[in-house]
């Protein structure tokens, strides 16, 4: 191939999103992890995932045991503690109370939401794939919650408001401008 370097197989995709994830046991103490590999797996019914290391992980195990958790999508402004909470473990530390993030309760599931962010998806696990390294939470969305404020008037999020960033390996970046809208290339034909 000309002008291009052949590696061996990686996980090289990017950009991805980077979430904060929420995760608690009954009556117990909320966790929050950083995910960078999560997605969108259907539409109807809607199903997420998210892709968790089964060791040394302490969100694995209270998703495992609990079958739920919260994607909380976050906005430029908390890009820190995305990273903090990307390297502390709740084993050690209770990211709650050191951040300053609020727990909010959530409709459908034990675990919290996290106030801070604009959106928050409300997971039941349906699945759970064994890759390897990392256990694949695969789940039905439940519920979703909006900030009002980052709504626009078609009551769509509007992504100016939110500041959303993105994950590219070892680097935050935020989502940039505008550059066209689904199903444009068509309708200039
Ligand atoms: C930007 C970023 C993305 C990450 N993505 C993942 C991921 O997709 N899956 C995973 O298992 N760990 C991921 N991690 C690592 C965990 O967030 C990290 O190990 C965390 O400390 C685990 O917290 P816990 O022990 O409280 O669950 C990521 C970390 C960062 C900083």
């Amino acid at each position: 191939m000309i002008n291009k370097i052949t590696k061996g197989p990686t996980t090289a995709l990017f950009p991805v999103p980077a979430v904060l994830v929420t995760s608690c046991l009954e009556g117990g103490e909320p966790d929050i992890i950083t995910i960078a590999w999560t997605g969108t797996m259907n539409s109807n019914p809607p199903i997420v995932y998210i892709s968790v290391r089964s060791r040394g992980r302490h969100s694995h195990h209270l998703i495992k045991k609990s079958g739920q958790f919260v994607i909380n999508i976050p906005t430029a402004e908390l890009v820190s503690v995305v990273d903090y909470c990307g390297n502390t473990s709740g084993k050690e530390v209770n990211k709650f109370k050191e951040t300053g993030l609020t727990p909010v309760p959530a409709s459908h599931v034990q675990v919290p939401l996290v106030a801070e962010c604009p959106v928050n998806v409300e997971c039941r696990v349906r699945e759970v794939l064994s890759l390897g390294s990392h256990d694949v939470f695969i789940a039905d969305v439940l519920a979703v919650h909006y900030d009002k404020d980052i709504l626009d008037q078609r009551g769509q999020p509007d992504y100016e408001r939110i500041k959303p960033f993105s994950y590219c390996p070892r680097e935050y970046r935020l989502v940039g401008k505008k550059l066209g809208y689904y199903g444009y290339s068509r309708k200039e034909k």
